[in-house]
């Protein structure tokens, strides 16, 4: 037997009211998910392109201890970096713990209080996030 129900239209922005914490879930995990791919494609690409200070066009990797140190440094300089960090910190907390989360409920564990873990995820992934600000930000300069 099948059964139809009546979706509504995408379009229709009072939709997201309808929004539970499973689709916020999928949300967070996919964005979370596609942020680290583009970190660790940006990361590398970083780390193997030429930077001025060094003068030739060598990766920070191959062109020694003292231009991979300064390019460090002066990244590590900038407000908005740490800034960065603290969002790719959470992010990765994020992904990781709900992602934790989404292998147990595969395995069948904690299928009654999926809302529940979601939202200890999300407070996890918060305190976190805080408790890392004086590492990142205030222990900067
Ligand atoms: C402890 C570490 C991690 C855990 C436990 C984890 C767990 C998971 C799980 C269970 C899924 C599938 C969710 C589903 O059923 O739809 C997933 C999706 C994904 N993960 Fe992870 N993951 C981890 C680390 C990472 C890292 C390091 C990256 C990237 C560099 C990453 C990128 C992604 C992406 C792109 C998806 C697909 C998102 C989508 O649905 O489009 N994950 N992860």
């Amino acid at each position: 037997m099948s059964q139809s129900y009546d979706r509504g239209l995408i379009e229709d922005f009072s939709r997201w009211r309808e929004f539970e914490a499973g689709m916020w879930a999928w949300i967070f995990h996919k964005f979370t998910g596609w942020v680290l791919i583009g970190y660790l494609f940006t990361h590398i690409a970083v780390l193997s392109t030429g930077i001025p200070a060094s003068g030739a066009e060598t990766a920070v990797l191959q062109a020694g201890t003292d231009v991979y140190t300064q390019t460090i440094v002066s990244l590590e300089q900038l407000l908005l970096v740490r800034i960065l960090e603290v969002g790719l910190l959470a992010v990765a907390v994020f992904h990781m713990l709900n992602g934790t989360r989404l292998l147990l409920v595969d395995l069948g564990v904690g299928l009654e209080s999926q809302d529940r873990s979601f939202y200890a995820s999300l407070v996890l992934t918060g305190a976190i996030t805080v408790a890392s600000v004086p590492t990142f930000v205030a222990g900067a300069f």
